[in-house]
């Protein structure tokens, strides 16, 4: 068991801060023998996630992209070893923004953020894991896929029900070479993301209507997705796991 990780290499994306960063340090204190922690405007937050990494006995690189366009998601591809562990973390809202207020340009910058590069990271590092006959990869989704999203959150939650498809689709496609794909959706996270889109007071309001009555941590989310990428999952393929205190989607 303490061994499941050894010799693996992870990349995670978006670990400069939030889920990733945990994610990335939680794989090291696995046992994950290589970490690379892919940033886009925080390089220090991806150095200081790295030091925890090395702190934890792995070795790691920080690599930057910018994933919202197709030349950032180019650059990273052309930086990867080969990819054991792949958690296509990286997302964001972008900007709120409703309907007629939303430009082709903001679509664009959502759906390849959320969408097109994890799409794109997944179909760069499969060739490897096919050849080796097994490869684990988890998404993020979002409670926004299930419930349509908060105001001018709409092609944010559609990009991540897109995640959710895709999810589906390449764990039927990919489980017969042995590589398992999950997804793992959160409700509330209270951190960065929600600091920047969201107000102290509707983040309340969340609160309020969540069973576990806390919002979700860094932490929370970060145990499950390396629950994912664990032995213990090894026969879950496809799934998205709904990690969010209890509120119940509709
Ligand atoms: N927080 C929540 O409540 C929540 C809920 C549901 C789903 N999620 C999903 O969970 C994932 C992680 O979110 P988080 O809460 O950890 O968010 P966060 O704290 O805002 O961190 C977002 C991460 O994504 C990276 N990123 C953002 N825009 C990027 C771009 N254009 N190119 C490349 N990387 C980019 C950021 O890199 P830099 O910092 O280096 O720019 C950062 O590392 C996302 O997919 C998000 O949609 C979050």
């Amino acid at each position: 068991m303490p061994d499941e990780f050894s010799g693996k290499t992870a990349l995670v994306t978006g670990a400069s801060r939030g889920i990733g960063a945990a994610t990335a340090i939680a794989l090291a204190r696995r046992g994950v023998a290589r970490v690379l922690v892919h940033y886009n405007r925080h390089r220090e937050g991806a150095l200081e996630t790295l030091a925890q990494v090395r702190a934890a006995g792995a070795d790691g690189a920080a690599l930057g992209a910018d994933l919202a366009t197709l030349a950032g998601i180019e650059s990273l591809l052309a930086q990867l070893p080969e990819i054991d562990i792949l958690i296509n973390n990286a997302g964001s809202l972008v900007r709120r923004a409703r309907l007629l207020e939303f430009t082709p340009q903001l679509y664009d910058e959502v759906m390849t953020l959320n969408v097109r590069s994890a799409w794109a990271i997944t179909q760069a590092v499969a060739p490897a894991m096919i050849r080796k006959g097994g490869g684990i990869v988890v998404n993020l989704s979002s409670i926004a896929a299930r419930n349509g999203g908060g105001p001018g959150a709409t092609v944010y939650a559609a990009a991540k029900a897109a995640v959710v498809a895709i999810t589906k689709g390449l764990a039927k496609e990919l489980a017969p070479q042995g590589i398992r794909v999950n997804a793992v959706s959160p409700g509330t996270v209270d951190n960065d993301f929600h600091r920047e889109f969201s107000t102290r007071q509707t983040l309340d309001i969340v609160l309020a209507a969540t069973p576990a009555g806390r919002l979700g941590t860094n932490d929370d989310i970060a145990g499950v997705i390396v629950f994912l990428c664990s032995d213990a999952a090894r026969y879950l393929h496809g799934q998205t796991i709904e990690v969010n205190g209890g509120v119940l989607a509709p």
